[in-house]
């Protein structure tokens, strides 16, 4: 069967109290559960992209989901993918950045030769929150001296003012 974007959209579903009282969580995995799903997200968003008619080098997703189409946007672009990582995850050279979520500071790293100079980038996650965990990869990005283009989500939750940390633009399929 052949997804339209509206009816994956359908697919993301909330959970009250999740993980903790009084968080909506919202969940995308009822969209891997369909490979057809998957292609009409991933073509989504490629060509959201592409429509910007701006140089694109690299794809960067953050840990965890983001994982989990990032590769996919990359391949279709034709070019290379580079996670964000929990501190620790990441052999070699890394740089680093403290941010802050719910229940105090965390740790993203990225390896420090995953992006170089003067290239330009799309970070992708699930969902843009707070917007913590997307700022925290842009200075990753800004350390290693690239430029985003584009912070891309499947959902955004709007009231949270997430966008207000970011410096790039940001896109989301559903904001709620
Ligand atoms: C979630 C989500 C985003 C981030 C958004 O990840 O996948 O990455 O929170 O929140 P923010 O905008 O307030 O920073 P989480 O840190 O729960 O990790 P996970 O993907 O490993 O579950
Ligand atoms: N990460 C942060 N807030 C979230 C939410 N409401 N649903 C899913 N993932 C999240």
């Amino acid at each position: 069967m052949a997804f339209t974007i509206e009816q994956v959209k359908a697919l993301v579903r909330e959970f009250p109290d999740f993980p903790s009282q009084g968080i909506l969580f919202r969940d995308i995995f009822p969209i891997f559960r369909h490979p057809e799903a998957i292609e009409c997200l991933v073509n989504h968003f490629v060509d959201h992209i592409r429509a910007l008619n701006q140089q694109v080098d690299v794809v960067v997703g953050l840990d965890a989901r983001g994982f989990l189409f990032g590769p996919l946007i990359a391949i279709k672009l034709g070019v290379p993918f580079a996670p964000v990582r929990k501190r620790g995850k990441l052999p070699g050279q890394v740089v680093s950045v403290t941010y802050m979520k719910e229940y105090g500071p965390d740790v993203f790293e990225m390896q420090a030769d995953a992006i170089e100079s003067g290239k330009s980038v799309v970070i992708v996650d699930d969902l843009l929150a707070t917007g913590g965990s997307c700022k925290a990869a842009e200075d990753l990005v800004a350390l290693m001296k690239g430029n985003v283009v584009l912070n891309a989500f499947v959902i955004n939750l709007v009231g949270l003012e997430g966008h207000k940390q970011l410096k790039a633009p940001v896109y989301a399929l559903i904001e709620c």
